[in-house]
């Protein structure tokens, strides 16, 4: 049996192999009850111009698959290279899907599992002994983080979509408020960001490299509703003084007043989750905010969102070695008891779960929950090099979007570390977005 807390098994061949087998089933699972919980018609239809048709990113799921184990690795001929085209994120957007030629749900589902059936047998046969990133161990690591990744996707579509409750998953376990302390410092000196030996570990988030980091405070758990309640009842949304000049426009000309899914009615505010309508939890993070909203929030509350370095060095860096952790807690694997992952609960975890995923230095929830916006602009680390194409990462590094820290409650393990990196843009809050804050020491 394998030992699932243990880091991935880069010179253990056999185990990489196993590993890479779980964690394909594990994705595939998932993409499953997404997509067979909802009848034909919502498959096709397109919930909302942001999201593709929930059709199309399973037939891409199937179709990167082909693309990169069967044709890549197995050296394979295509299946059905006239549909490449379609289902090419960079062809079409995400708006013009729906009018495409798309394979249909069961032409989807058919396609993905053929692709599937010779996967696992160039799964058996291909080598894996190397550790590089153009060898067969990275392709399937990175293969079963794609679907998981649209599978969290899918979860967004979910929850954009109109109707009654499709999904259901049990709540976290309830928590008493949180009562420690509300911030923690980090002591500034050097720490090692990013990494070199992570076998999955995307090209974004290489290669390891030392950062100089000066001494901060950072929030002990995510920012909360009801912290953010407090934000809205104070005028915030009205006070052009908390927001950035773009951010300001911006809540002007789409008439935002509050996390996206709210509405107030009566005396209090509720929420729309996933086809459910309920009273906005206070001691949950705050989802669903865009990065000027939490920008804003956190210049009323007379602080600063952390930069991206300060978020890894918060979440990785352990000052009794000197060393950097894969995760807060330590270099196993997430298990149960550390984080909110893998769409096990269809919410974040009140703020101050998971004592026993904290960081050396006590920060909760860095991990899992909500992801979390930094300050920081997506770029590329010293030394980056493209991998397995420019379209993986390097065209969106710039200036355009900003960094999510952390992973969500809808992120698998398989694609969650202190390493791993998101992005988005400012605007963007259908995403399970949320922030902590931080100042200097
Ligand atoms: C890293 C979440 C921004 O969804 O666009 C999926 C992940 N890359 N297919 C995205 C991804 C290619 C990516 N994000
Ligand atoms: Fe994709």
């Amino acid at each position: 049996m394998t030992d699932d807390r243990s880091p991935i098994p880069a010179d253990d061949p056999e185990r990489l192999r196993e590993r890479a087998l779980d964690a394909l089933t594990t994705a595939r699972d998932r993409t499953a009850l997404l997509t067979t919980c909802v009848d034909e018609r919502d498959l096709v239809a397109q919930h909302s111009p942001l999201m593709s048709p929930l059709v199309w990113d399973l037939a891409h799921i199937g179709n990167q698959e082909e693309l990169w184990l069967l044709r890549g690795v197995g050296g394979r001929e295509a299946m059905r290279p006239e549909i490449d085209g379609l289902y090419d994120a960079f062809e079409h957007s995400r708006a013009e899907r729906p009018s495409l030629p798309l394979l249909s749900p069961d032409e989807a589902r058919r396609y993905a599992t053929e692709v599937r059936g010779h996967a696992l047998d160039v799964l058996e046969k291909a080598p894996f002994e190397g550790h590089g990133l153009d060898e067969a161990g990275f392709a399937f690591g990175m293969i079963a983080q794609h679907e998981q990744q649209h599978d969290e996707t899918m979860l967004i579509t979910h929850q954009l979509r109109p109707g009654p409750q499709a999904l259901t998953a049990p709540d976290p376990e309830p928590a008493a408020p949180y009562a420690g302390p509300s911030e923690v410092l980090v002591p500034g000196g050097p720490f090692t960001m990013g990494t070199s030996t992570e076998p999955w570990a995307l090209d974004n988030e290489r290669p390891a490299h030392e950062r100089l980091v000066p001494a901060f405070h950072i929030d002990a758990v995510p920012v909360t509703n009801g912290a953010y309640l407090a934000f809205i009842e104070d005028g915030g949304y009205e006070n052009e003084r908390w927001w950035t000049p773009e951010g300001w426009l911006h809540i002007r000309a789409h008439g935002l007043e509050a996390p996206l899914y709210w509405r107030r009615e009566g005396g209090q505010w509720l929420r729309r989750r996933f086809g459910a309508t309920e009273v906005v939890p206070p001691d949950e993070p705050v989802l669903h905010v865009c990065w000027y909203e939490a920008d804003a929030y956190a210049r009323w509350a007379g602080r600063r969102l952390p930069t991206e370095t300060e978020w890894e060095k918060a979440a990785r860096h352990d000052p009794s070695t000197g060393r950097s952790r894969r995760y807060p807690w330590g270099d196993a694997d997430p298990a149960h008891e550390h984080a909110n992952l893998g769409q096990r609960h269809l919410r974040p975890a009140p703020a101050g779960s998971y004592p026993a995923g904290a960081s050396p230095l006590g920060v909760r929830q860095l991990i899992g929950d909500v992801w979390e916006w930094t300050s920081s602009d997506f770029l590329p680390y010293p030394g980056f090099a493209a991998f397995p194409y420019k379209e993986y990462s390097e065209v969106f590094f710039g200036t355009e979007y900003k960094v999510l820290r952390g992973g969500s409650f809808a992120v698998d393990p398989v694609a969650c570390r202190g390493t791993f990196r998101n992005w988005d843009y400012p605007i963007r809050r259908q995403i399970f977005s949320g922030f902590r804050t931080a100042r200097d020491a």
